[in-house]
């Protein structure tokens, strides 16, 4: 079987877009590869953090990605915690030592995050070579995410063949980023033209997975959208009409031309229920799924079999690694 890997950084907060872009592509392809789901909380740190909350972020995380349709029985499936795998920052650092400051610096999500801000960590900047740890530890041949991973998993690739390159043999898989047809970036409610994300500052921005019923009909319900007054999938021109077809699409199985199909004849009011509709059904069912999860023990049984078998894995990978470069006596 080959290897997919993917992590949640675990903020509290999954939105639907985390859904789309992460859960539900480790959900499609369970079965077929050997897959390694963890929980990033040593990036979670790059800003700051309360302890008490991140600790409870972190079971929860796992909760969450089970109650969505992950399912930690499978034996190819593997979830753990990256900062209970200490070869994660110990590869970390060689890659850092393979990478140049000024690639690192002109990531678009470090410029991003790091504009008009002062005394920003210097993990902001490493951030990205801590992912490619992630990644290449575990020779993982593909890796889903959103469209705003992709770069961070392109650096990946370039650290991957460097490595090789230099040191004279296959060490690392070169790994490819997985990004899905629909729901690769699915945008802000309030500001379509911008992705939605966890820390955006209005409220009604965002979707998250333990929305109530309430907010979410709120939210989508005063979604922006244009003044056109007729449904069609146009990303450039109808952002907003685009995003919630999007949002149905991916929540209900169904492709964009059917989705749209099914609502063309209509006004924003009828897509809009529809969009609602079909995420409170199953935002609360994976909300039931998740209070049971939670309350039967099970994620510390899963997070204990993940951490004996990353550990396992990795100790070889980084025992290869730390001999290329002639660390210790030999
Ligand atoms: P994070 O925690 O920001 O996001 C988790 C996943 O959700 C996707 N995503 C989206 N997809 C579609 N639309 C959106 N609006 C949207 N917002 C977020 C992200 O692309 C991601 O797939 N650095 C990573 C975590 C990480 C990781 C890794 C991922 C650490 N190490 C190794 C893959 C492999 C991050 O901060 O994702």
């Amino acid at each position: 079987m080959e290897r997919l890997l993917t992590g949640l950084q675990p903020s509290g907060r999954l939105t639907i877009g985390n859904y789309c872009g992460g859960i539900s592509q480790i959900v499609r392809y369970q079965e077929e590869y050997d897959t390694f789901l963890f929980v990033p909380d040593m990036h979670a740190i790059t800003v700051p953090q309360d302890p008490e909350a991140l600790h409870r972020n972190i079971r929860e995380a796992v909760g969450m990605y089970i109650a969505c349709g992950v399912n930690p029985e499978l034996e190819n499936m593997h979830i753990y915690i990256q900062s209970e795998n200490l070869y994660h920052a110990n590869l970390s650092w060689i890659l850092e030592c393979h990478s140049a400051f000024g690639e690192l610096t002109r990531m678009h999500q470090f410029k991003m995050k790091s504009a008009n801000k002062e005394g920003f960590s210097a993990g902001l900047v490493t951030y990205p070579v801590l992912m490619a740890s992630d990644i290449l530890l575990y020779d993982a041949k593909y890796v889903p995410t959103g469209i705003d991973q992709k770069q961070h998993v392109e650096l990946a690739r370039d650290l991957a063949i460097r490595f090789n390159n230099r040191y004279g043999k296959e060490y690392f898989t070169i790994p490819e980023p997985l990004i899905p047809q629909i729901g690769a970036k699915i945008r802000d409610l309030v500001n379509p033209e911008n992705k939605m994300s966890k820390s955006s500052e209005n409220p009604k921005a965002s979707v998250f997975l333990m929305d109530t019923e309430k907010e979410i009909r709120q939210k989508i319900m005063s979604a922006k959208t244009d003044n056109d007054g007729f449904v069609a999938f146009d990303e450039v021109n109808k952002p907003g009409v685009s995003n919630l077809l999007t949002i149905y699409s991916v929540f209900s199985g169904l492709s964009i031309e059917e989705t749209t199909k099914k609502f063309e004849s209509g006004r924003y009011a009828e897509l809009k229920r529809g969009t609602a509709d079909l995420l409170v059904e199953k935002l609360m069912s994976f909300q039931d799924k998740f209070r049971s999860i939670m309350d039967s023990g099970i994620v510390d049984d899963v997070l204990d079999r993940g951490r004996e078998y990353s550990n396992r894995i990795a100790a070889l990978k980084y025992e290869a690694v730390r001999k290329a470069v002639g660390f210790g006596r030999g």
